[in-house]
């Protein structure tokens, strides 16, 4: 492999998103770091209101006017925070491609298909011949299993799921080399959902697209990610590889998280306890604290480090943390007297 081959094509730093509110800021997105490899499949999960979408869609500089926003975001070496509107154009689309959860409200009623397939060549290739926009859009329909017969439709008539397939194809048609899907399939059923996720990676492995795949569903991040982070309260808590991930759960609330999804599938419906914090005022320390059957005097106190566990996966977790492997008795007063009584007993 060559040293490029090594390179993310994605390299976000310490990025930082608020949302000013009535009642303060709200920390939607703090300190995320995230690398993306070519070609590679990325989950991001965590529970609703943890910050993927607000992450996502800064990653593509589409962070709203009353957002501030801090750290780098890196796509192939360019500063995309700094980008000017040329940059952005060049960038969204023909490099980095979107996909949101609700196709219908990105699809023109009053456009057909073929409309928006060329709208959107001629605002990125204005080049292209009638002819050759046509071959190009009909390839790229083929390719998520809708034929040519419908290239004349209004969005209408078709059902929600080919509808997700025709926004895929149009983020497609410009060959991009990242695809963000926010989502995809959430307004979906779970037929249509997996035919999508087939899709996308089947996508991801003919064009070599890496994929940032945004969703609350872990089943979604085991069958179609290489590796995931998980998002608690605007920061990464832990990150990996799927499958070691998924075996040895470094973060109490990625532990949890699995919990809850597998007892989903046994219908023995359970849920993590207490709910996400306010992020305005979100908890000191570990923002996961309140809800941790593992929490301990530091976390409450102090942002946890972040602990390198081997083979590609690192936790946010004082557990794994120098702090831990201080004995009781030991030099830091902090810690002596810790520990939650539930989880020691
Ligand atoms: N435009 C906005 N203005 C103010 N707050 C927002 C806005 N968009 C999202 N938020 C808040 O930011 C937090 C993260 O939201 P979001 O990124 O949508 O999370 P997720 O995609 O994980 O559900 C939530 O608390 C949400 O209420
Ligand atoms: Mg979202």
């Amino acid at each position: 492999m060559t040293a490029e081959a090594h390179q993310p094509i994605l390299s976000v730093k310490n990025l930082r998103v608020w949302y000013g509110t009535p009642r303060g800021a709200a920390q939607a997105v703090d300190g995320v770091s995230l690398d993306i490899g070519p070609g590679e499949a990325v989950g991001l999960v965590g529970e609703s209101g943890c910050g993927k979408s607000t992450l996502g869609r800064a990653l593509m500089g589409l962070t709203p006017d009353s957002a501030a926003r801090d750290g780098q975001i890196y796509y192939r070496g360019q500063d995309v925070l700094r980008l000017g509107r040329r940059g952005m154009h060049a960038l969204r689309g023909p490099e980095i491609g979107l996909i949101f959860q609700e196709p219908m409200t990105r699809l023109n009623p009053l456009l057909r298909i073929h409309d928006h397939f060329r709208e959107t060549l001629r605002a990125h290739e204005p080049g292209l011949s009638k002819d050759e926009i046509k071959r190009r859009s009909l390839e790229t329909l083929g390719h998520v299993g809708i034929p040519p017969t419908r290239f004349h439709q209004y969005p209408h008539e078709f059902s929600g799921g080919m509808r997700q397939r025709i926004m895929i194809a149009l983020a497609l048609v410009l060959r991009p080399k990242l695809l963000i899907a926010d989502e995809p399939t959430t307004s979906l059923d779970v037929l249509v959902e997996a035919q999508i996720l087939r899709l996308l990676k089947d996508l991801q492995r003919d064009y070599g697209t890496a994929l940032l795949l945004i969703t609350h569903n872990l089943g979604i991040v085991a069958e179609a990610c290489d590796r995931m982070a998980v998002m608690y309260a605007g920061r990464v808590a832990e990150d990996g590889p799927v499958h070691e991930v998924f075996a040895e759960p470094g973060h109490p609330y990625t532990r949890e998280l699995l919990r809850s999804t597998i007892s989903l599938s046994t219908r023995n419906l359970s849920h993590i306890p207490g709910s996400p914090p306010n992020l305005v005022h979100p908890p000191a320390g570990c923002r996961f604290h309140p809800r941790c059957p593992d929490a301990m005097q530091v976390c409450r106190q102090k942002v946890p480090r972040i602990t390198d566990l081997g083979g590609g996966q690192h936790v946010a977790c004082w557990r794994h943390g120098p702090e831990s492997a201080i004995p009781a008795g030991g030099r830091a007063p902090l810690e002596q007297e810790t520990v939650d009584v539930a989880d020691e007993a």
